[in-house]
């Protein structure tokens, strides 16, 4: 598809490097990692969804640019995102033979490229990974900013690293394949970057929501690189999250909460983060003074997005939700700390919020209510 490239810069000194977001980029992975001085050989580590759609296109660029590509193919879905499959990925990498400039491709969604990411960062002490981020999630936030890790069975995330890709490529096409459930899930995290950053983008999903869903090619490419240039602004300031890199987890402690408590699988992290972020824009109504008005907005948002805006709890899963956010990494000294909003466009971290407050938002009494 013939839409304008646009790319966005990482600017992290020595580490900086380039997102390209556009239609049609698959076939130009090959060129775009000719420019990297990366060595010949090569694997594209991707999973069982994406791999029968996407890596024929891939290894042809590849190829075409006198790489040698290897494909590694992994079973889709977050438990796939393990030590074990970190295992598998690094006996196939060491049976290929290679070597220390050799460099991997992650191809596909924030599973793939988490999971890839950190195969790159360890195989050998470290090799070169490029990201081709293939849904919505990952092309606004998982690719971006050097995050990789695996779950272990007491949580997730809980093995990782902070290592730069070399490049990012977003082909928007392959978004047309994407599961609509999976896109709306990406478009979470796109409002979030409305509220923690940007009130005109906002504004803009706001009144563009209906083409955005349809997958309106320009408009797509627009907001796929606004949301990408926040996520580079926010880490080229703060790479490791000692501060401001916060106020990306807007939504997220009570959505790793839901996560966690009602199991991963029945709500997307995109699902469980929309109803976070509606809540934590009430936390900001009662905390800050955050208007009525503007939670009304957000609340509204999610749901033409269609995405969930609230929970309903039966005193039991109202305790373990508290227990799995006394739990997240977030908390410090047994106080639960949130990002609240000021405004829309503009957030603070590191808010502490007493837990009756918590309570009372998730609809209940105090919360050991349920012990008989
Ligand atoms: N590193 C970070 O900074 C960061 C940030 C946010 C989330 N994450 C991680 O990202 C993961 C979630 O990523 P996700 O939402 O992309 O999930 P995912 O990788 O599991 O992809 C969702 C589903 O869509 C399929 N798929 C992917 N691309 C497709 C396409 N183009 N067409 C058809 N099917 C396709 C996948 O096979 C999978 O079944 C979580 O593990 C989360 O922890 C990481
Ligand atoms: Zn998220």
């Amino acid at each position: 598809m013939l839409t304008a490239m646009r790319q966005v810069k990482v600017p992290l000194k020595e580490r900086s490097y380039s997102i390209f977001i556009g239609g049609g980029l698959l076939a130009r992975l090959g060129a775009e990692c000719a420019k990297l001085k990366l060595g010949q050989r090569c694997a594209v580590i991707t999973d069982r969804n994406v791999g029968p759609r996407y890596a024929r296109a891939a290894i042809a660029s590849l190829k075409a640019a006198g790489f040698d590509p290897v494909l590694i193919t992994v079973p889709a879905g977050e438990t796939a995102k393990s030590l074990k499959t970190v295992q598998a990925c690094y006996d196939e990498l060491a049976s290929h033979r290679l070597e220390r400039k050799s460099f991997i491709v992650a191809l596909g969604g924030g599973v793939v490229g988490d999971l890839a990411g950190f195969v790159a960062a360890t195989y050998l002490r470290g090799v070169p990974f490029v990201q081709v981020p293939t849904t919505l999630l990952a092309q606004v936030d998982s690719s971006v900013g050097g995050k990789v890790g695996v779950n272990l069975k007491a949580g997730k995330n809980l093995v990782g690293a902070f290592y730069q890709p070399k490049l990012v490529l977003c082909d928007l096409d392959t978004l047309r394949t994407l599961p609509k459930r999976e896109f709306r899930a990406g478009l979470a995290e796109v409002i979030k970057y409305g509220i923690i950053y940007d009130e005109a983008l906002f504004e803009r999903l706001e009144n563009r929501l209906a083409k955005l869903l349809k997958l309106d090619a320009k408009l797509l490419g627009e907001v796929v690189a606004r949301c990408c240039e926040i996520k580079a602004e926010v880490v080229g300031q703060d790479e490791t999250e000692t501060g401001l890199r916060a106020i990306l987890n807007f939504g997220h402690t009570i959505g790793h909460a839901i996560e966690n408590s009602f199991g991963y699988g029945k709500y997307l992290h995109g699902e469980a983060i929309s109803i976070g972020q509606i809540a934590a824009a009430e936390l900001s109504c009662a905390v800050l003074g955050f208007c009525g008005g503007c939670a009304e907005r957000i609340r509204d948002l999610f749901k033409r997005a269609g995405l969930p805006t609230e929970i309903s709890l039966t005193s039991a899963q109202r305790a373990k939700l508290l227990a799995a956010m006394k739990l997240d990494k977030k908390v410090s000294g047994g106080e639960i700390k949130f990002v609240l909003a000021e405004d829309i466009g503009k957030v603070v971290w590191g808010q502490k919020v007493p837990e009756e407050l918590v309570v009372e938002l998730l609809g209940g009494g105090p919360p050991d209510d349920s012990i008989p």
